[in-house]
């Protein structure tokens, strides 16, 4: 994947597709979370006559359903192909003719979650025989952008454009995880000077330090130490192999899990981030899932307006 992902074919480097946040502007991210104000205040019907077509091939709850309702809410017929099991792949159809079908029934935008890396980079290049912008909603472990940019606005409306004085601890399953990989690119690109991988070898190796250009911390007490943020990540059994797959939930949340007595070691200021879903009783305990220190359901709130400044971006006519 590389950063020409997003522009492909696009007059003067506009944002023709969000494959990946590889190679955005710090402006760029900005102007997205700028726009993502107004929409919460009032969104004008921009995408009104328009069709948006959710292509997932995964499970999904919340970008499903956001991308969905921000299409919605901004006038876009909405056509969801879930799962992809009553449709074309299912019968051997590829993702390019797929995509290129869509296109060809007028769509203005797809959202698109698959469980390969590189399918959104292949769906961009079908979509660019036509006018369609295809829009990451999670592929493989390489890249979740949706995600990553509701993590920075919800990091922005918490502490202000400045992140680099934020220390950042990613704690989990960051191996699998393409949110660990689009939230560290959201930071870097935010300014954001310190941040911490944390996990257990298996699911956070040591190799990790080189890719994220981030420390990596076996122990969790130790990798907490003075952080503002704490983004906790599910641990993805269905990309698991080996003994971690069958993990036990005490014994993980007894070395990784966010408990409430670990979050009484941090700073009174700190918050709990989690992009969701979250396994309780294993990466986090109830009572912090839903303390004063959760933003877990702010960043879904967040994650509406979002996608509504996204697919306005990319998908209102011009
Ligand atoms: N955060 C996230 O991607 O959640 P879903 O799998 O429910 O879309």
């Amino acid at each position: 994947m590389s950063a020409t992902d997003n522009a492909q074919n696009a007059p003067g480097g506009r944002l023709r597709h969000l494959i990946s946040l590889s190679g955005l502007s710090k402006d760029l991210l900005r102007d997205i979370f700028a726009d993502a104000d107004s929409h919460k205040e009032r969104s004008e019907r921009t995408l009104a006559g328009q069709l948006f077509v959710n292509i997932f091939f995964e499970n999904s709850t919340r970008t499903r359903a956001a991308l969905e309702a921000a299409a919605k809410q901004l006038g876009a017929d909405v056509v969801n192909l879930d799962q992809m099991t009553m449709s074309g792949e299912a019968k051997s159809e590829s993702l390019e003719d797929t995509v290129r079908t869509v296109a060809a029934m007028g769509a203005a935008g797809i959202g698109l979650r698959h469980s390969e890396a590189g399918a959104a980079t292949r769906a961009a290049k079908a979509a660019d025989e036509s006018g369609v912008a295809v829009i990451n909603g999670g592929t493989g472990c390489e890249s979740h952008p949706t995600q990553g940019l509701t993590d920075g606005y919800t990091l922005r409306e918490i502490f202000g454009e400045d992140f680099s004085q934020l220390t950042v601890a990613i704690v989990g399953d960051i191996l699998h995880s393409r949110v660990a990989r689009s939230n560290a690119q959201m930071l870097k690109t935010m300014g954001a000077k310190n941040i911490r991988l944390i996990g257990p070898p298996d699911l956070c190796p040591p190799s990790l330090e080189k890719e994220f250009g981030a420390p990596v911390f076996a122990n969790m007490d130790e990798g907490l130490q003075n952080a503002d943020v704490v983004m906790l990540l599910r641990i993805q059994r269905e990309r698991l192999q080996g003994e971690f797959r069958g993990a036990s939930p005490e014994n993980y949340c007894a070395a990784y899990g966010l408990t409430s007595a670990r979050l009484s070691r941090l700073k009174s200021s700190a918050i709990v981030m989690h992009p969701g879903p979250i396994n309780r009783g294993m990466e986090i305990e109830d009572a912090v899932a839903d303390g004063e220190q959760s933003r877990i359901l702010r960043q879904v709130k967040n994650g509406m307006a979002i996608r509504k400044a996204i697919l306005s971006r990319l998908c209102a006519k011009q």
